[in-house]
């Protein structure tokens, strides 16, 4: 495994990190416990999840694996911001709300402090210097040792950004918004504004959901219990003739090259050194064995040429 720092910061993070979206939710505890145990003896240090992950699953059950003694190997980037339900002040990024669920993320899991505390979404309602505020409270205090943002705007990184500097508070060291092969809308915008204020870029959707993988083919269902199998909605989204067209030719070209095209789409990101880890969601311990080994896979020119191409063409 290679690791990366996080941006400006000093911390050290596998280049392949692991998203929990899927613990609680579509996996029980002792699929949990498999695919975490699995995911540190391949050297992957970096969990991400949130206090909204499995209604609260996913951070109780890393909570439960993650033991004292091997707490201090793992850095875990968990979330506050989106809605915890149904009363006044159980959203966003007021003081009030970040105090309390800071508390309540730390009980689930089971720690003292949080590696990489992130604000989920932008409140538009909150003023980012009361959310920087408490934030930098945070990190004095101990609970919360870097802080990070997730779906910001250019602007809005800016807008934050400058505002610490002004401030002298803590600044965000991460970003994480939606970004693959498939999605390369943060190119124009995002990426500059990361680049420029030297924030690690964490993907989420790095695999299109799955579709990445390959394992999506055209004019045939998808197979039973995958994540697109599950969702009619999002599967649509996916299954257009373009894609297939993509993931075909992506294929083609890592088997060319002895690799899966699951290794190439992680590669792929990597090849950007803003990013400092791809989280993807893995629901199989042999899924996170092939994941792992695409940190090992430096993609050369030619190769990033013809990816180039192949996402480019009209289909
Ligand atoms: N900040 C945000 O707003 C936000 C939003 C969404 C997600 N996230 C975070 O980003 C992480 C990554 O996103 P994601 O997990 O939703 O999407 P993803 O990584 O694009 O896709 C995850 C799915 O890909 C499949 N998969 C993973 N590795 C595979 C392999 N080697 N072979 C075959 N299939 C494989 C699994 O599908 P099956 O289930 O079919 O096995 C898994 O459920 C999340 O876990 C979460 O931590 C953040």
């Amino acid at each position: 495994m290679q690791y990366r720092k996080l941006g400006n910061s000093g911390l050290d993070i596998s280049t392949v990190g692991i998203g929990t979206n899927n613990f609680g939710r579509r996996m029980d505890l002792n699929a949990t416990q498999k695919v975490i145990h699995k995911a540190i003896d391949l050297g992957i240090n970096f969990f991400d999840t949130s206090n909204t992950y499995g209604n609260q699953l996913s951070e109780e059950y890393i909570g439960k694996t993650i033991t004292k003694d091997i707490r201090r190997n793992i850095i875990i980037a968990t979330k506050f911001g989106m809605d915890m339900g149904g009363i006044p002040n159980n959203i966003g990024a007021s003081r009030k709300h970040i105090l309390e669920q800071v508390d309540d993320s730390l009980k689930r899991l089971n720690s003292d402090y949080i590696d990489l505390y992130q604000i989920h979404v932008p409140d538009p309602h909150t003023p980012i210097l009361e959310t920087l505020t408490t934030l930098n409270d945070l990190v004095r205090s101990g609970k919360v040792r870097y802080i990070g943002c997730s779906n910001f705007a250019g602007w809005q990184i800016a807008q934050a950004m400058e505002t610490s500097r002004k401030e002298s508070l803590e600044a965000f060291v991460s970003n994480q918004p939606e970004y693959s092969m498939l999605n390369r809308s943060i190119e124009t915008e995002i990426l500059p504004a990361c680049e420029n204020y030297k924030l690690g870029i964490l993907p989420f959707f790095p695999l299109a959901n799955g579709f990445l993988t390959g394992k999506y083919k055209r004019n045939q269902p998808p197979p039973s219990g995958t994540r697109l199998s599950e969702s009619a909605e999002s599967a649509n989204t996916y299954f257009t003739s373009k894609n297939f067209d993509i993931i075909e030719k992506l294929e083609q070209l890592a088997n060319d090259a002895n690799h899966t095209v699951t290794e190439l789409a992680i590669s792929w990101l990597l090849s950007n050194n803003n990013v400092s880890s791809v989280i993807s969601g893995a629901t199989k311990t042999s899924q996170l064995e092939i994941n792992a080994k695409a940190a090992d896979w430096d993609l050369e020119t030619d190769v990033l040429d013809e990816i180039e191409i192949i996402l480019n063409s009209k289909g």
